[in-house]
C-alpha cells in the first residue's frame, strides 16, 4: 500500500465551539491520507471546515429508509460527504449489542452508497490470554464476508483494535500487531479477497510517541485513532508519523 491512511474517531466527544479549533488545526498534511470520524451532530460543521482531510461517522444504519426511529443511513451521511464510516468498534459491538453479522450489513450499507466502511475487528483480553486472538478476528471476518462477498470486502477497510488496548494506554506490542496484522492478509487470501489492496488499520492506545515504530510494521497500513485525535498537535504528529 503506498499511502497510509489515519482516521480520528472523536468518539462521544465534542462541542461546536471546541470542534471549530481542532478542525481548523487538522490540516492535510502531504504524504498521508487522512479523515477525521466526529459525531452525527458535527458532519455538516466539519463538512465545512476540512481542507484536504476526509470526513467520516462512527456508525451507520444497516437500512436505507423508512421506521427506524433514531437511525442514521448511509445515504445521509453520502449527502454530508462522508467518505468513510466506522463499523463494528469494539465499543458498539460491547455496549450495545451489535453481533457480527449486523456489522457486515452496516458495511454493505454504506458501501452501497460509495461510503468506504472502516471494520473494526479484535479480541478481548480475555480472548488473548487464552491464544484465541486470530480465530476470533477470523471469525468477526467471516461474518462480514458472508454477508458483503469477497469483491466488496476487498475495497472495504479494515482496522485490528484489540479491545484491551483501547483507551488504556496499553498499546499492543509492534510483534503482536505484526503477527495479527500478517494474519488477517493471510486469512482474507486465503478467502478469496485480494488482500494487496486492502488498508488494515491499527488502533488501540496509538500516540505521537509510539506511532513510528506501529506503523514500521509490515501490513501496517496506518492508523485508527482514539484519544490523541483529540488533541490537535497530537494528531498531527502522529499523521506525521505515518508518511512513508
Ligand atoms: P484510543 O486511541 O483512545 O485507544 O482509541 C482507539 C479507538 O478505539 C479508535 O477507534
Amino acid at each position: 500500500m503506498s499511502k497510509k491512511l489515519v482516521a480520528g474517531n472523536w468518539k462521544l466527544n465534542g462541542s461546536l465551539q471546541a470542534n471549530d479549533q481542532l478542525l481548523d488545526a487538522s490540516v492535510a498534511v502531504p504524504g498521508v491520507d487522512m479523515a477525521v470520524c466526529v459525531p452525527f451532530p458535527y458532519l455538516a460543521q466539519a463538512q465545512s471546515r476540512l481542507v484536504g482531510v476526509a470526513l467520516g461517522a462512527q456508525n451507520v444504519s444497516e437500512y436505507d429508509a423508512g421506521a427506524y426511529t433514531g437511525e442514521v443511513s448511509a445515504t445521509m451521511l453520502a449527502d454530508f460527504g462522508c467518505r468513510y464510516v466506522i463499523v463494528g468498534h469494539s465499543e458498539r459491538r460491547a455496549l450495545f449489542g451489535e453481533d457480527d453479522a449486523m456489522v457486515g450489513r452496516k458495511a454493505l450499507a454504506a458501501q452501497r452508497k460509495g461510503i468506504v466502511p472502516i471494520v473494526c475487528v479484535g479480541e478481548s483480553l480475555d480472548e488473548r490470554k487464552a491464544g484465541l486472538a486470530m480465530s476470533v478476528v477470523g471469525r468477526q471476518l467471516a461474518a462480514v464476508l458472508e454477508v458483503a462477498g469477497a469483491d466488496a470486502v476487498g475495497r472495504m477497510v479494515l482496522a485490528y483494535e484489540p479491545v484491551w488496548a483501547i483507551g488504556t494506554g496499553l498499546s499492543a506490542t509492534p510483534a503482536q500487531v505484526g503477527e495479527v496484522h500478517a494474519g488477517l492478509r493471510a486469512w482474507l487470501n486465503a478467502h478469496g479477497v485480494a488482500a494487496s489492496g486492502v488498508r488494515i488499520l491499527y488502533g488501540g492506545s496509538v500516540k505521537p510517541d509510539n506511532a513510528t515504530e506501529l506503523f514500521a510494521v509490515p501490513d501496517v497500513d496506518g492508523g485508527l485513532i482514539g484519544g490523541a485525535s483529540l488533541v490537535a498537535d497530537d494528531f498531527l504528529a502522529i499523521c506525521r508519523a505515518a508518511v512513508a
